[in-house]
């Protein structure tokens, strides 16, 4: 792909400060992106910023968010902000994530790791949904994980209020970002905007970064969108949706991942714990 591949598309990516998501918006910025990142920290996004640019490719332009995702008052000012400046929006990148050793509740009195791993993307989509259809074909991308194998989702202690163990609830959100992708697919079908997720490998972030890791991530989140059919590339990734990936392929989670019953009852609990019927009124 040449530094024009993703010129004039523009992507919103989250946790771009570090890691995965850093790793991701150079990758994305060197094709000719137009890139929103979002951090929680102005120094970490400034740097980040920096980062970003310096591997652009031609004509790729940086902006900067600041936003903390466990704070759903900030994500909706986020959103808001966005919506405000960006006429067009082609991908959402949810990808910030965090595992916490333990319990402690946000602002709105939800669990930290289910608020910023699942309700953080949950809403910051619903939020730019309707941008994203108007922008159509556009992308919404959730990085999960493999640790969603194995678990469960505690329908009887979301608020994980009976036990906590921070890899097990970790598990948890992964799996829900799956759950999310399935249903928020199904309910996009037809609009011309795609919701898939990936598992991006285990990847020492932060440092120790293994470009191999880091190249099979940045294809997994550009290939569903540079690749078009008008282009004659793979027609068949460019309408995939509500699928899971793992090294560039297309893979089946979990059994429980795959529960479609479980992903219509959380998405509707999820709703709740985001007032989302607030969200429909202002649209
Ligand atoms: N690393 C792996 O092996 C692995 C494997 C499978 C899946 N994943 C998934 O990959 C994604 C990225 O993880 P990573 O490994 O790249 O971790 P990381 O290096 O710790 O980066 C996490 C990013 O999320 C941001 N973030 C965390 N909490 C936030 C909040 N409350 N508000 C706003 N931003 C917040 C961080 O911002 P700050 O810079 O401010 O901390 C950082 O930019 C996660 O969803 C994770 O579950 C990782």
């Amino acid at each position: 792909m040449n530094n024009r591949a993703l010129s004039n598309k523009q992507i919103l990516i989250t946790g771009a400060t570090n890691g995965i998501g850093l790793a991701a918006a150079e990758a994305l910025a060197a094709l000719g992106a137009n890139l929103i990142i979002v951090g929680r920290s102005q120094t970490r996004t400034r740097i980040a910023s920096a980062r970003i640019k310096a591997a652009a490719g031609s004509g790729a332009t940086v902006a900067t968010f600041i936003a903390d995702l466990s704070s759903q008052a900030s994500v909706r000012k986020l959103a808001t902000e966005v919506l405000a400046r960006y006429p067009k929006l082609d991908v959402l990148v949810n990808n910030a994530g965090a595992m916490y050793g333990t319990r402690q509740l946000t602002k709105d009195g939800i669990e930290l790791t289910w608020a910023v791993n699942h309700l953080a993307p949950f809403l910051l989509s619903m939020l730019l949904l309707h941008r994203l259809k108007e922008s159509a074909p556009a992308r919404i991308i959730t990085t999960a994980s493999q640790a969603h194998q194995g678990a469960h989702i505690p329908f009887d202690d979301l608020n994980a209020e009976r036990s906590y163990r921070g890899s097990s609830r970790y598990g948890e959100t992964k799996l829900a970002n799956i759950l999310f992708t399935t249903e928020l697919a199904r309910r996009l079908d037809g609009t011309g905007v795609t919701a898939n997720c990936f598992h991006p490998g285990l990847v020492a972030t932060g440092f120790n970064r293994n470009n191999g890791l880091l190249m099979n991530l940045a294809m997994t989140v550009l290939r569903p969108v540079s690749r078009r059919p008008e282009k004659g590339t793979a027609p068949d990734v460019a309408n995939v949706s509500g699928a899971y990936f793992f090294d560039l392929e297309q893979r089946p989670p979990s059994p429980e991942a795959q529960d479609v019953e479980a992903a219509r009852r959380l998405w509707e609990i999820s709703e709740r714990q985001c007032a989302i019927s607030e969200v429909r009124s202002q649209e």
